[in-house]
């Protein structure tokens, strides 16, 4: 060894895997050689031996077979889109290819992989760190919001959500250190990944030296091929399509409509379990609760079976899986079926239980069967009284066959639809509709306008926004003063952009200095930012509420939660301490890294950190700083039994069972609008009318609103502040400005 072998394919040891490649006109031959090399040639250290085995298996990827197409159309166009079935490696390969052809590390330069979820976002990094045989974090990163897994100036394959390169157009809108950028599960039309394509589009055409790949799951990729067609309107951007290799799925329906979905999911599950071939199960459900009650559910029933009959029926593992899910526990989808009891005994089976992640993002091999109750939780937003919720709504075809596929990938299988063949065929849309259509869009409003866009309603959407949401959107804006009357960005806007949050947030959190509660604001951001703190498992329940009734500070919810966090933090030396008191210690510790990672965006705008020794004055501060940025979400106490109307929309709502208040105060401010049973507000804290009127004066003109009891609640308020004023008694606005830290 050691000389230059002219008979093999590899390269001589010493030399650079890469060397011959010319920067993006490498040729499948070059690439395969650099993969079969015995040194890495990303970080010139030889391979460990698993990196031969992945490589065996990446090989049987459709994609693999078709290199030499991809690379040659990648070689001759500034834009390609790419078709392939869920499973084919569009997500893993495609990006490993272009960096062999783009060769990012040899020029500081890196290769993007848009992902709209987080959680494929850092599982996919940690499989094609694996697979390139380098850490993560350093060659392969991941950044998701509040998350960076970087090495700057060692990364150069980044996956990211499509949210945060959106974010980082913001304050670098040539994105000059990406080389190609691919935007990946365009299918799923995120909001974000939406408005990306439309930047990225017009980014091209300034930066000729940018690619651009688009990657579908679904076939139907003419809308983009045409929407990117920027070498001309009859030249719609070329298409590679990756020839899957699936196998038949036979699908089957209820013959009855199903009047509890989840019954009888389960019931589905178990039947398959005792009655059907070896081969794991998917089952997809709409969100975390469903999910874990299900897994319980599922697993208890099993193990009885398994018991009755061990002889038939074999062990069975459920696996949870949704995006607020630690990363570690995502990562069991992805182990095999427990073995079989005995040598002889039954085969052993894996159920997945899981949100539409599973759908096309992430794949699990070795599915067989697929349970499919033809639901899924969508965001929807109505414009007209402007509230947002999580709706469990039916899917669209489209789903309904991407989530078949997904009992195909190994051999034949089989999918069990829990709703009737009519139902499929007439009720469900062909399909999904668009984020963008469907949204709020105040944030998207103020992001494209922080981008620079000033026509937002001929901007090219790749479908544009019904034009009432919009209204919507600026007209919420321009209460914030984010935005002015000409629709122009504020420098507050500019700022209010810069915060990784909701934009009621934000301004909440820079005005918060002005009330001298900073730094408690800053921490209610934070635990409003992170999945739910409170653990209220079904079979401690009432502990739980114990716990929880300690921790609760009657005046407001926000104000609980910034209690919480507080305790938690003294209270860090007693490992126990959350489990003990019902709290999930991830979200209070992802509370943590947020409110730190917050901080430090305030720093770079010197807002300051302060607050007031005085806890019952700091209480009203805190709240008086929630109506800065909330004034818009804002109930009114109506009629008995305790119900309320939302200010100027006049929705009907509930206090949320598990608010904290322990009366039910005439005015509240709320997070959120959640639809269940019946629609509620929750994280609601009390609040007062005259602070709505100091704070918000242009939102609470009074002769812009609606004749009725809210209406006239505020003049009765108005009249007597104006009394006092008069009188002279008034205490006026904002003055106190002491305790800083
Ligand atoms: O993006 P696409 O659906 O086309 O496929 P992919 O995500 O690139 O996955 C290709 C294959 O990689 C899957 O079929 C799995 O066998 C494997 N994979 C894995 O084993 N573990 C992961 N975390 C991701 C992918
Ligand atoms: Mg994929």
């Amino acid at each position: 060894m050691g000389f230059d072998n002219p008979y093999t394919n590899a390269p001589p040891i010493g030399r650079n895997p890469l060397h011959g490649i010319l920067p993006r006109k490498a040729t499948a031959e070059q690439v395969i050689r650099a993969m079969e090399s015995d040194v890495n040639p990303f970080n010139k250290q030889p391979h460990k031996p698993q990196y031969k085995r992945l490589l065996e298996r990446r090989k049987e990827l459709p994609v693999f077979g078709q290199m030499s197409e991809f690379l040659k159309m990648f070689t001759q166009n500034q834009i390609v889109v790419v078709v392939g079935e869920t499973g084919s490696g569009k997500t893993t390969q495609i990006p490993q290819l272009v960096c062999y052809s783009d060769l990012p590390h040899t020029k500081g330069q890196i290769v993007a992989c848009t992902q709209p979820r987080r959680v494929a976002a850092m599982s996919v990094a940690e499989r094609v760190a694996n697979e390139m045989d380098v850490s993560l974090g350093k060659e392969v990163g991941y950044s998701i919001r509040f998350e960076d897994m970087n090495e700057p100036g060692a990364t150069f394959l980044k996956y990211m959500t499509d949210h945060t390169l959106l974010r980082e157009a913001m304050n670098d809108p040539d994105l000059k250190q990406y080389s190609t950028i691919i935007l990946d599960e365009a299918h799923e039309r995120t909001l974000a990944t939406d408005l990306l394509m439309a930047f990225l589009k017009d980014l091209a055409q300034r930066r000729s030296d940018l690619k651009l790949v688009v990657m579908s799951a679904t076939l139907d990729a003419h809308k983009f091929q045409k929407y990117l067609s920027i070498a001309g309107p009859s030249k719609p951007a070329p298409l590679f399509k990756i020839h899957g290799r699936t196998h038949p799925v036979e699908v089957f329906y209820t013959q009855e409509p199903e009047p509890d979905y989840i019954e009888a999911a389960i019931r589905t599950v178990l039947m398959i379990h005792r009655a059907e071939g070896p081969g794991d199960i998917l089952l997809f459900l709409t969100g975390e609760e469903e999910i874990e009650d299900a897994c319980r559910r599922i697993k208890f029933e099993a193990d009885d079976l398994a018991n009755q009959d061990p002889q038939s029926i074999g062990p069975l593992v459920c696996i949870p899986l949704y995006s607020s899910l630690p990363p570690q526990q995502q990562q069991r989808i992805f182990d095999p079926a427990p073995p079989s009891r005995a040598p002889s005994g039954p085969p052993g089976r894996k159920v997945v239980v899981s949100t539409n992640i599973a759908e096309t993002s992430l794949t699990i091999d070795g599915i067989v069967y697929v349970v499919d109750p033809g639901l899924s939780q969508v965001k929807v937003y109505n414009p007209r009284i402007r509230f947002e919720s999580l709706l469990v709504s039916p899917i669209s075809k489209a789903s309904a066959q991407q989530r078949a596929g997904r009992a195909g990938r190994t051999r034949p299988g089989k999918c069990f639809r829990l709703y009737m063949q009519k139902d499929f065929e007439t009720e469900l849309e062909e399909q999904t509709h668009p984020e963008i259509l469907r949204t709020n869009l105040a944030n998207a409003v103020l992001e494209l306008a922080k981008l620079g866009v000033k026509d937002l309603i001929h901007f090219d959407y790749v479908d544009a926004p019904a034009p009432e949401s919009l209204m919507r959107a600026l007209e919420l804006l321009n209460y914030l003063a984010a935005l002015d009357d000409e629709g122009n960005l504020t420098p507050l806007g500019a700022m209010m952009a810069d915060f990784p949050l909701d934009s009621q947030m934000a301004k909440m959190l820079i005005v918060s200095p002005e009330f001298n509660c900073s730094d408690e604001i800053l921490t209610i951001v934070a635990m409003l930012s992170v999945p739910s703190v409170w653990r209220r498992l079904p079979n401690q329940q009432k502990e739980a509420d114990v716990a929880k009734a300690l921790l609760t500070i009657p005046d407001g919810d926000h104000l609980t939660l910034l209690n919480v966090y507080n305790s938690y933090i003294s209270n860090k030396h007693d490992r126990n301490w959350c489990w003990n008191n019902y709290l999930g210690a991830r979200a209070l510790q992802e509370a943590e890294n947020v409110r730190a990672q917050l901080q430090r965006t305030m720093e770079r705008y010197d807002i300051e950190l302060v607050t007031t020794q005085d806890e019952r004055k700091l209480w009203q501060s805190i709240r008086k700083a929630l109506v800065c940025g909330f004034f818009m979400q804002v109930a009114h106490k109506e009629g008995e039994k305790g119900g309320y109307l939302t200010v100027k929309d006049n929705q009907v709502v509930s206090l949320h069972p598990s608010c904290g208040l322990d009366s039910s105060p005439e005015w509240v401010i709320f997070n959120e609008f959640i639809l269940t049973t019946k629609p509620y507000i929750r994280t609601v804290t009390e609040v007062r009318p005259e602070w709505l009127l100091e704070f918000a004066p242009n939102y609470f003109d009074l002769s812009t609103f609606p004749a009725g009891e809210t209406k006239r609640a505020l003049q009765s308020v108005l009249k007597k502040r104006t009394l006092k004023a008069v009188d002279g008694t008034g205490t006026g606005s904002v003055s106190t400005r002491s305790n800083k830290h």
